[in-house]
C-alpha cells in the first residue's frame, strides 16, 4: 500500500498503530520499505549515526539531501519525510520554505519533519502548511537543542515542564502539522497528548500509548557504536559485520579464498 499524509491520521482513528523507522541510504531505505514500515524518515539523526558527529548540530542542507535523494530511490510504498537540519529553518518562515522546498523539489520529501513548538516555530509551520508543505513537528527531546537542554536528557518530566510541551504538541496540531514526534518525555505525558490530538502522535522513548513508533534503523539493527537506553535491537548486525570481515581476512591470509 502506498502511503499519504491522510492515511495516518485514519489509522490513528482505528486504533491501527503506526510503524516509523529511519534510512540514509538506497540499501537501508529499501529494506526498511519492503519490510512493510509505513514511514521512511531521512532524519538528522544521520549526523551522528552515518557521519560521525557528536550531535545533529553540524549536519548541513546539502549533506541530508545527498542522502535523501539516495534514500528515495529506494522507497516505493512507504511515506518519505526528511527532518530539516538545525538553521536551515530557524531563521524564519521564509528560510524554512527555501528548505523545505529543497527537500521536495530535489529529494522527492512528502513532508519534513521540524522541531520545536515554540511560538515563532509555531508561524513557521503554519507557513510551510499555508504552502502545501506537510509538516511533522517534534517535541520533548529535541536534539538539535542539545545544548540548550543540557544534554540529551529525558524532557517533561515536571508538571510545568510537561504542561509546556502539551502546550507546544497542540499549537502544532493547530498549525497544520500533520503528526508529531514525542522523544524521550514520560509515558503518562505522551498518552496525555495523544489523547489530546487528533492527528497521531509517533514516539521515541515517550511509551506504548503513542500512536506509532519511531527508532533509528541502525539502532534496531545493532549496527550503531552506541545507542539511546530507550532503543531496542532486534539484530546484532555490527557484530555478525566484524566476523564477515575477520573470517574474509582470514581465508585470503590462509590462500583459502577465492
Ligand atoms: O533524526 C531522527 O532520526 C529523528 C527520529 C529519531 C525521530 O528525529
Amino acid at each position: 500500500m502506498v502511503v499519504k499524509i491522510h492515511q495516518l491520521t485514519h489509522w490513528k482513528q482505528q486504533s491501527r498503530l503506526i510503524t516509523a523507522l529511519t534510512a540514509w541510504d538506497y540499501t537501508s531505505a529499501q529494506i526498511v520499505d519492503q519490510a512493510g514500515v509505513d514511514l521512511v524518515l531521512v532524519g538528522d539523526s544521520l549526523a551522528m549515526v552515518t557521519l560521525g558527529y557528536d550531535t545533529t548540530l553540524p549536519l548541513t542542507l546539502d549533506e541530508i539531501l545527498h542522502h535523501a535523494r539516495a534514500a528515495r530511490r529506494g522507497v516505493k510504498q512507504a511515506l518519505f519525510v526528511v527532518d530539516l537540519p538545525f538553521l536551515s529553518y530557524q531563521l524564519g518562515s521564509e528560510a524554512a520554505m527555501r528548505s523545505a522546498g529543497r527537500a521536495l523539489k530535489e529529494a522527492g520529501a512528502q513532508a519534513v519533519k521540524l522541531e520545536g513548538g515554540y511560538e515563532a516555530m509555531v508561524l513557521t509551520i503554519a507557513a510551510l502548511v499555508q504552502a502545501g508543505i506537510p509538516v511533522m513537528g517534534h517535541v520533548g527531546l529535541t536534539p538539535q537543542s542539545v545544548h540548550q537542554l543540557g544534554g540529551f536528557r529525558r524532557q517533561g518530566t515536571s508538571p510545568e515542564a510537561g504542561e509546556r510541551i502539551l502546550r507546544e504538541a497542540i499549537a502544532i496540531e493547530k498549525a497544520g502539522a500533520f503528526a508529531i514526534v514525542l522523544e524521550h518525555i514520560p509515558a503518562e505525558l505522551a498518552k496525555q497528548i495523544s489523547q489530546s490530538l487528533a492527528i497521531p502522535t509517533i514516539g521515541i522513548g515517550a511509551g506504548p500509548h503513542c500512536d506509532g513508533q519511531v527508532l533509528v534503523t541502525a539502532d534496531i539493527l545493532g549496527l550503531s557504536s552506541w545507542r539511546p537506553p530507550f532503543a531496542k535491537s532486534y539484530a546484532n548486525l555490527r557484530d555478525q559485520a566484524v566476523q564477515a570481515v575477520q573470517q574474509f581476512c582470514q581465508e585470503v591470509r590462509e590462500e583459502k579464498f577465492p
